[in-house]
């Protein structure tokens, strides 16, 4: 056989994992690029020995517990408090505008995706530390379609391990234990922290826009979504900012092509950028 044909052979196996995907694990990959799938899945195999794609889905049909990890892995929920402290660093004097604008009518933040809550309570925290800033009136919705990563966040409980140092995350606060309360290598958000979020499920992809928000986060995700749908995720981004608001993207992300003229950037190195429609 040749190796053109042989890749072919391939290409259908993996596109049979993904048609499996679709239909018996809670997880829609037609949202998603093609190479994150066929990444995400290569890394399962490797896990678990699979030669190729047609013995890994042998092994998906029989074993619920490798289901759920390949659900977990296609899910990335990797994050972090102040992930891309440069970007914080810059966030610093957009808070304390909108803080000084918005005064007592407050500044609304939406966090979207928020996977396991670092990022808004990142942000909760970043309020509370600037003088500048009136953390009374910045209120959070953090949203994520992962009702696990959202478990996570309600709970607000992160640990130091082998390869996650919170200790070293919270270092841009000028005093990290007035946000969180330390056992050892457990970390808990203060109560103070969490009250300006809640926490919703939300799919970003088909749930539509909200409104009038000051402020919306949409890190780290739009690198996972297939072209396709990155356009309407924009324009529901779009939808939610009042005229003024500011919109956060992820380091290695931009806006597309067709609304550059609506994002004027404000920090081009931080991806920050203010919706002047
Ligand atoms: C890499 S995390 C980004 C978290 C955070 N914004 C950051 O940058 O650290 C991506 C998150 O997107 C969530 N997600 C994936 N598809 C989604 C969708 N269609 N709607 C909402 N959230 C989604 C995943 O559950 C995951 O928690």
């Amino acid at each position: 056989m040749s190796r053109a044909s042989r890749r072919g052979d391939e290409d259908d196996d993996l596109h049979r994992v993904i048609d499996f995907v679709e239909d018996e694990v809670p997880f829609e990959p037609g949202y998603y690029n093609e190479a994150y799938l066929g990444r995400r899945i290569a890394a399962r195999m490797q896990r678990r020995d699979a030669d190729d794609h047609a013995e890994y889905r042998d092994l998906l049909e029989r074993d619920d517990e490798e289901r759920k990890a390949l659900l977990d892995a296609l899910t990335v929920n990797v994050t972090g408090f102040f992930r891309d402290p440069d970007m914080w660093a810059d966030l610093r004097s957009v808070l304390r505008d909108l803080s000084a604008e918005n005064g007592r009518a407050g500044v609304d933040v939406w966090s979207a995706p928020c996977a396991d809550g670092r990022e808004p309570y990142s942000l909760s925290m970043l309020a509370a530390d600037d003088d500048e800033v009136d953390e009374r009136h910045v209120s959070i919705t953090a949203v994520d379609i992962s009702e696990e990563a959202l478990d996570a966040a309600r709970a607000g409980v992160y640990e130091t391990t082998r390869t996650t140092d919170i200790e070293e995350e919270l270092a841009p606060l000028s005093d990290p234990e007035a946000y969180v309360e330390r056992e050892e290598n457990v970390f808990r958000v203060r109560r103070s922290v969490k009250s300006r979020v809640s926490f919703e499920p939300y799919d970003l992809i088909s749930d539509g826009p909200k409104s009038g928000m000051d402020l919306v986060f949409c890190r780290n995700l739009l690198i996972y979504i297939d072209s396709e749908y990155k356009e309407p995720l924009f324009e529901t981004l779009r939808d939610s900012l009042r005229s003024g608001g500011y919109l956060v993207l992820g380091k290695t992300e931009t806006v597309p092509p067709g609304m550059r003229d609506e994002f004027k950037p404000v920090e081009k190195r931080s991806r920050i950028y203010r919706y002047t429609g």
